[in-house]
């Protein structure tokens, strides 16, 4: 058979690339150093035209089933790698058959832990990662997707404001059903635990996890987290018909959660007298829909609702609560946000999303009126943020240089599989 590309929309420049060569033999000039997790199969980094593309070589039957799971998963809006294609047929000089490719497109501006680690961060962050983690697990569900190997390598960070937003990468033990089951969900989490309680364990015999820390209760939180939000999002809540506020109450809690409610079921009892309500259909996004509503900009959540704190300022600010929220935005995006993510200067831009810029030019802002005593404007705290903060970031649009491989690997994952 000869080569064969499966893509959407493929790029002829594909063939160029020496199929005919195995992967982990694949010379440096086609390769881009980015940071990886860990793996079981080879995957590396390959520019193609203006994309970055992650290639997998897996066995064609697996490289079509995950292919075929994460071209669901982006038609169910989840947060996940985005597939390209697969390359099959391959053949090597002499003939020898040689595995399939999957192609992914590289998620811009994201971290594998490990990278994330690669320096001391803050004691919390193992916590935030978490956290994030919980809510692509309970989105995943809500869903019916049923992942199988939950653990920190099968899954990328965004900075996302003052946390992190966490994307499926490999969805090869996936399976998508009408719904999951308690067990189901259950199941899952179980994985989840135990491997992320070996990849804590691999960071703490490797130094970089704060002594404090401790692996087995860190993982036990990623269930508890998980759990609180689950209830939140689907559990059933009871109260006499009086207190009726409590329907709006509910929306707005999951409002602050990140979520819109596009269904509620609510019943009274036989007699009358109370009433139980339960979300039904909710959808994550609630302050980034807001946000492109008002503003067309397209931003992760956590950005999302600080970039609209900052618009709730702006409009209190200038004393113009009754004028229509859509004006004010648009006085805010030309005075406020653009003048900032228009002029990160172009050699900075690959450092981090300009929303992101704009958070912790805020952050900075912040920082230094608590230094000098008094109010700062936001136009001097983005020069002194250019000027001294964001220099000394490393580029997170395709962090070069981190050698994630090189930290010890001493603790073997569980699951289905084990680290390579
Ligand atoms: N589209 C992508 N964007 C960014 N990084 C990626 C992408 N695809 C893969 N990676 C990186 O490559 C690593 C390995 O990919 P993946 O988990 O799919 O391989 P695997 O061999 O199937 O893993 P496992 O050992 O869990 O079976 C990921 O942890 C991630 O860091
Ligand atoms: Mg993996």
């Amino acid at each position: 058979m000869p080569l064969q590309i499966t893509a959407n929309r493929p790029d002829p420049a594909l063939f160029d690339l020496p199929w005919s060569t195995p992967l982990e033999e694949w010379d440096a000039r086609y390769l881009a150093a980015l940071p990886r997790g860990i793996s079981r199969h080879v995957v590396r980094f390959v520019r193609v035209g203006d994309l970055v593309i992650a290639v997998k070589e897996i066995k064609e039957e697996i490289a079509r089933g995950e292919y075929e799971l994460l071209r669901s998963l982006r038609r169910l809006d989840m947060p996940s790698v985005v597939p390209y294609g697969i390359i099959s047929g391959r053949k090597a000089a002499d003939g020898t058959p040689l595995d399939a490719c999957l192609l992914t497109r590289h998620l811009e501006f994201s971290l594998p832990y490990r990278a994330l680690f690669s320096q001391r961060l803050r004691p919390d962050t193992a916590k935030r990662l978490l956290d994030a983690l919980a809510v692509l697990l309970v989105r995943l569900h809500l869903a019916g997707f049923w992942w199988g190997d939950v653990s920190l390598s099968n899954t990328l960070f965004r900075r996302d404001a003052g946390s992190f937003t966490a994307y499926l990468v490999d969805a090869e033990t996936g399976q998508l059903l009408p719904a999951l089951s308690n067990g189901q969900r259950t199941h899952d989490l179980d994985i989840a635990r135990v491997n992320i309680a070996g990849e804590l364990m691999d960071l703490a015999a490797g130094g970089v996890l704060e002594d404090e820390a401790d692996p087995i209760e860190i993982s036990e939180n990623i269930v508890l987290r998980y759990e609180q939000l689950w209830e939140e999002l689907t559990g059933v809540e009871r109260f006499e018909t009086g207190d009726r506020w409590r329907v709006d109450e509910r929306i707005r809690r999951l409002n602050q959660l990140g979520f819109d409610v596009d269904e509620l079921a609510m019943t009274t009892d036989v007699d009358g007298t109370s009433i139980q309500i339960q979300p039904k259909v909710v959808d994550a996004g609630h302050h980034s829909r807001r946000l492109m509503r008002l503003t067309g900009l397209d931003v992760q959540e956590g950005q999302a609702r600080r970039l609209l704190n900052d618009l709730d300022s702006f409009r209190a600010g200038e004393n113009r609560q009754n004028e229509s929220e859509e004006i004010v935005a648009h006085d805010w995006m030309t005075r406020v946000y653009e003048p900032i993510a228009r002029n990160i200067p172009r050699d900075l831009t690959h450092k981090l999303e300009p929303a992101q810029v704009f958070h912790e030019v805020l952050e900075h802002r912040w920082y230094l009126s608590e230094k000098v005593g008094g109010d700062v404007t936001t136009e001097w705290a983005f020069a002194d943020y250019l000027a001294h903060v964001l220099p000394t970031k490393p580029d997170e649009e395709s962090v070069v240089g981190i050698d994630t491989m090189a930290l010890p690997v001493v603790a073997r994952r569980s699951g289905p599989h084990t680290t390579a």
